[in-house]
């Protein structure tokens, strides 16, 4: 069962290739549950596709104000972190349990999750979701080091 937590945001944009499908099918019915309203950016079906596309789709529409924070996934995570941080003003956290799903927050204000399909469980995900949409960055030190990287 996932810990009931309050967040301040609202729209949540997910997006994931094919490797994935099924996680952001379950992740959008969670948030949809809990009363954000999710834009799901694809892919939508099982077809291979290339998940560098998904990243630039995420990226745009957070930028446009479209969506508050993303999710993004691949099969293990790894290709679509690799994307997302070409992005000047995205900070993709590839992250695989609370813990860093808690840090990625508070130290390093990431704007986007990104998770893999198949390496992490439906409720560990669930969790990492719950707490990356709930938790506040720290800002001081952590703030400095932040504008470092943009
Ligand atoms: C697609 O088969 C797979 O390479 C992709 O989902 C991801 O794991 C890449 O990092």
């Amino acid at each position: 069962m996932t810990q009931e937590i309050a967040s301040p945001i609202r729209i949540v944009a997910l997006a994931g290739d094919h490797g994935a499908l099924e996680m952001k099918s379950l992740l959008a019915a969670h948030l949809t549950a809990k009363g954000f309203d999710v834009v799901d950016l694809g892919t939508h079906g099982l077809e291979s596709v290339d998940y560098p596309d998904f990243a630039d789709l995420l990226a745009q529409t957070l930028r446009e104000g479209k969506a508050e924070r993303g999710i993004l996934m691949c099969g293990t995570g790894i290709g679509i972190s690799i994307a997302i941080n070409r992005h000047r003003d995205m900070r993709g956290a590839l992250v695989h349990d609370a813990y860093g799903a808690r840090l990625c927050r508070e130290h390093n204000d990431a704007n986007v999750l990104v998770l893999g399909g198949r390496t992490t469980g439906p409720e560990i995900a669930k969790d990492c979701v719950d707490i990356f949409l709930a938790t506040a960055f720290e800002g001081g030190r952590h703030a400095r080091r932040v504008a470092k990287m943009s």
